[in-house]
């Protein structure tokens, strides 16, 4: 399994309390965990390119809002 964030490490840790742990958790898993990695140019990371994946999974994505990011308008 390959994790990546957009962010960089330091920014996952300070933005996300329970990162520090999930990371450390997913490295004991055999993970690899990339940062920094923006899911619409995977192509360009060498690490990815020699990779085959069955799935890929983006976690919550969204494309910036408008007002309360709570609202069922917003979240649609
Ligand atoms: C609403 S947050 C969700 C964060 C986390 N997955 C969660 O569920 O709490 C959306 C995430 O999408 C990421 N993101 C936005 N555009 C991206 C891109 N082009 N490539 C990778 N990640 C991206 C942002 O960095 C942010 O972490």
């Amino acid at each position: 399994m390959v994790a990546t964030s957009l962010d960089q490490h330091d920014v996952v840790i300070k933005n996300y309390q329970d990162a520090k742990s999930n990371l450390e958790s997913l490295r004991k898993l055999g993970a690899t965990i990339m940062h920094g990695v923006d899911a619409t140019r995977m192509k360009l990371y060498p690490d990815l390119q020699r990779r085959k994946f069955d799935r890929v999974i983006y976690n919550f994505p969204h494309a910036g809002f408008h007002g309360k990011e709570d609202q069922a308008h917003m979240i649609k």
